[in-house]
């Protein structure tokens, strides 16, 4: 690839949602007034900015309008938003656009306009399939206008993924199983099924603290998730990241992204960016608050607010513990070149313990050794990534 050559991704993030979930800790705010050409004249600046940051040129592979629910953008605003990405960096022939959409906030008209803005990819957060579930979820659609909003979007792109959250406290085996095969027939090639965390900050860890019990006990949820993973790679879906299923192709490209600790900008509250500067890994997050985002941004052109440089130790650990969530694994020989030997980053008797427990493994492909969670690893992510990395 020559240098003028490098791809990366745009998050664009919309803080708003209709109403606040009781388990999501995202920057993610209700709020009855939002001044859209404020927004609109704040996310270009802050593109420019952004974009003035990079030492070469560089084209987009992707761009994800996250959230906050950004299905509450006006079509407009998102239009307006990727021609100005498409005149500063230029886009790839293949590239992907994603919107999050909740469904109380689509229609045909608000998706055929993301449609027409250039959005390819939608990504629907139905949550549960089950009407007390959704209750207990707090959401305000019901399982029939989730599937109809599924159903819509699927006649207007070629590429819809789905949200799910499972673990919750009534959940068993068999109803589970049940749930997975309804899925499955939704004719959908990619789906994001993750385990519910009890975030600090959020009404369901004021209500834990109290008592409350809002997830199943951790062996159910191990069984959840061994058996989540058996059924979609038995359907064709493979388990290709911790928390997503696809088949062949049609994994997200933007969060691959991140996982392989590629390079992205972020625009908007509380967006962040990793890329590469002349061989030093530069970090940016803008201003959380929508408010002085929108403040910063009137007055300096972006709301900036904390920069980092990665040492080489901490962007080998960026590596490992974003490249080990993928099935495919990490190149260590890669993280070496860039960051310097393994001993300074990676806990080689740890790894050993590992290797030989069988929850680490070496896969062997074109491109030489990437070491990659086993299934049994899989379960125990979380306390792994913490032990291997220095
Ligand atoms: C930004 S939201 C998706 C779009 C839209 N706001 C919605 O809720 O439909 C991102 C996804 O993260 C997942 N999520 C958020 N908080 C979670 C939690 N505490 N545990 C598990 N999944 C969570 C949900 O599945 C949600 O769809
Ligand atoms: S889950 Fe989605 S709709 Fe609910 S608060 Fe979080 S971002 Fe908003």
């Amino acid at each position: 690839m020559k240098r003028e050559d490098r791809l990366i991704g745009l998050y664009v993030h919309w803080p708003f949602c209709r109403v606040k979930c009781p388990y999501c800790d995202f920057n993610s705010h209700v709020s009855a007034q939002v001044d859209h050409a404020a927004f609109k004249a704040g996310m270009l600046a802050e593109m420019r900015h952004v974009a003035n940051r990079l030492d070469r040129p560089s084209k987009l592979c992707s761009i994800f309008f996250g959230g906050g629910t950004p299905s509450l953008m006006p079509p407009e605003l998102i239009a307006a938003i990727i021609t100005e990405a498409e005149r500063i960096f230029g886009f790839a022939t293949d590239i992907e656009i994603t919107t999050e959409a909740n469904p109380t906030s689509v229609d045909a008209a608000v998706l055929g306009g993301f449609k027409s803005a250039g959005v390819n990819r939608v990504s629907l957060g139905i949550q549960a399939l089950d009407s007390a579930q959704l209750h207990f979820l707090g959401r305000e659609h019901s399982v029939s206008e989730a599937l109809a909003a599924l159903a819509m979007a699927q006649t207007i792109f070629a590429k819809v993924s789905i949200d799910l959250i499972y673990g919750l406290p009534e959940q068993t085996v068999g109803s589970w199983e049940a749930t997975l095969q309804q899925l499955l027939e939704l004719g959908l090639d990619h789906l994001s099924l993750y385990q519910l965390t009890i975030e600090v900050g959020t009404l369901f860890h004021t209500r834990w603290r109290r008592g409350d019990v809002l997830t199943g006990s951790d062996d159910l949820v191990a069984d959840l998730f061994s058996i989540t993973n058996t059924r979609m790679e038995e359907a064709g879906l493979s388990a290709y990241e911790v928390s997503n299923y696809a088949r062949n192709g049609h994994e997200c490209q933007h969060n691959l992204n991140y996982w392989q600790a590629q390079d992205w900008l972020g625009i908007g509250p509380g967006a962040h960016s990793r890329f590469d500067h002349q061989g030093k890994r530069i970090g940016l997050v803008t201003r959380r608050s929508p408010k002085s985002w929108l403040e910063m941004t009137a007055l300096n052109g972006h709301a900036v607010e904390v920069e980092t440089v990665e040492t080489p130790t901490g962007w080998a650990r960026e590596m490992l513990m974003m490249g080990l969530r993928l099935k495919a694994g990490v190149d260590l020989d890669l993280i070496e070149r860039k960051c310097g030997p393994r001993q300074l980053w990676l806990d080689l008797d740890k790894l050993a313990t590992y290797l030989d427990a069988d929850l680490l493994h070496f896969i062997q492909n074109q491109n030489g050794d990437r070491l990659a969670t086993t299934a049994n690893g899989r379960l125990l992510l979380n306390s792994l990534l913490v032990d291997i990395s220095k």
